[in-house]
């Protein structure tokens, strides 16, 4: 008998071997590793949010209203769930209702796609704007690798942008587009969160979101919006999104119900409601993204959008209402989490510790006067009980190489403050040289 392999890993697609695609993995496999840690490492939902669900009343609840207000007759509404669905989606409607109320968004039900999570609205956007062979996405940088992984599956080459403490750096990114000019290439996209980004956990005033739409206008690139923790902030707080001031059609808006409502759904959406020529007239690119995502998942399993549609019904069709109660708990997590890394990590620390206060979100981004490296987490989680991200990977340079990203959505309280505790340890000791 042969033992040698079927075949290798340098025999399949690029992409398997890129570290992008391991980052997720191997935090996973520390975690394993060492289950009594306290982890800051996942941006995961609370586990309370994801407890006490009842899928059959939310379906329940969509089926009355596809019955009541969509005029479907019984049978044909259980077909709805049952049989496949339209590619474009089954809750338009209610997410164009909820985007015009909650973040001033006035996109129509045909300018959007339902798609298997936020995820797969990048890979599908990402597929129909690129054509030409060189075509650079651009990325804030440190970035989320659920963007740069669809780049890389598409052979889309990369290219990183600065982010500051005021988010995207968009002095960087027009340098980015004169450099790709000069070299003969163009900047097709940028993706950029505006609020409160994963891992850096910043936010971008408005007059900087101004300035950034009227880049995209002057370069001709399209703004890919992640809108994923803009819910966390508080209410007499909010800035609207990207979308929301986009005049010009240049913004392609990605929403996500996985923390607002529970990941297991798998339930995302595109609003891309640039107008798209053909011969026989325009459509919307939420139509174009629809016609691939045939080819990629058919359809968002029907069952999980009846679910989500149920869950935005009862909460009379607000996305703020639907995630008030985890907001407001995800933004007291975030600040005992800045006021336990106020209390530990100052007096008697090696110099070059440093943190910022985000005012939502997950995340908190901390810079470490030594490498953020897999060999530290390692002593971290082995002697010290607490784990986190290292920024490494998360980040196309250098930038991460000595921070950390903290994330508070996952632990409780008491779990926040005694794993910054252990942090403070592992820095007095393994930080001070
Ligand atoms: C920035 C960002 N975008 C999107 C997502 C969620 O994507 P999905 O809806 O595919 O779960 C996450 C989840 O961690 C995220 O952090």
């Amino acid at each position: 008998m042969n033992d040698a392999p079927d075949l290798y890993a340098a025999d399949l697609h690029g992409s398997l071997r890129d570290p992008v695609l391991g980052a997720i993995s191997f935090l996973n496999e520390v975690m394993d590793r060492h289950p009594d840690a306290i982890s800051f490492a996942p941006g995961a939902p609370h586990p309370d949010f994801v407890q006490g669900l009842d899928p059959h009343a939310l379906t329940e609840r969509f089926l009355t209203h596809l019955r009541t207000v969509r005029g479907l007759d019984p049978a044909r509404a259980e077909r709805t769930l049952y049989a496949y669905g339209p590619a474009q989606g089954l809750i338009n409607d209610l997410v164009t209702d909820a985007l015009r109320t909650d973040q001033g968004i006035d996109a129509a039900p045909d300018d959007v796609v339902i798609t298997v999570g936020a995820q797969e609205a990048m890979l599908l956007t990402l597929r129909a704007l690129y054509r030409d062979t060189g075509d650079l996405l651009a990325v804030a940088d440190p970035c989320y690798p659920g963007i740069v992984g669809a780049a890389r599956l598409l052979d889309i080459p990369v290219t990183d942008v600065r982010e500051g403490p005021s988010g995207l750096d968009a002095g960087h990114l027009a340098a980015r587009c004169r450099q790709a000019r000069a070299e003969g290439r163009r900047i097709r996209a940028c993706y950029v969160a505006p609020d409160f980004s994963n891992p850096g956990g910043t936010r971008m005033p408005l007059a900087a979101r101004h300035a950034l739409l009227d880049l995209a206008e002057r370069e001709d690139l399209f703004l890919v919006e992640d809108n994923t923790y803009a819910f966390t902030a508080a209410e007499d707080d909010a800035l609207p999104g990207l979308k929301a001031l986009d005049t010009r059609r240049r913004v392609v808006h990605l929403g996500t119900f996985a923390k607002v409502g529970f990941p297991g759904a798998r339930v995302g959406y595109a609003v891309a409601d640039q107008r798209v020529g053909h011969s026989a007239g325009e459509r919307s690119l939420a139509r174009e993204l629809a016609e691939l995502k045939t080819m990629v998942t058919i359809n968002t399993p029907p069952l999980s959008q009846a679910v989500v549609g149920g869950l935005l019904l009862e909460h009379g069709g607000s996305l703020r209402a639907l995630a008030r109660r985890k907001a407001a708990r995800y933004r007291a997590n975030l600040a005992r989490l800045t006021d336990a890394l106020d209390r530990h990590l100052t007096d008697g620390m090696p110099p070059g510790i440093s943190w910022h206060r985000p005012a939502g979100g997950f995340f908190v981004r901390v810079e470490l006067p030594v490498p953020a490296d897999d060999a530290l987490l390692e002593v971290s989680a082995s002697r010290y009980g607490v784990l986190w991200a290292p920024m490494r990977q998360f980040s196309l340079t250098d930038r991460g190489d000595r921070q950390i990203r903290l994330s508070c959505s996952y632990l409780e309280p008491d779990r926040i403050e005694t794993g910054v505790r252990r942090l403070a340890a592992l820095l007095t000791r393994e930080a001070a040289g």
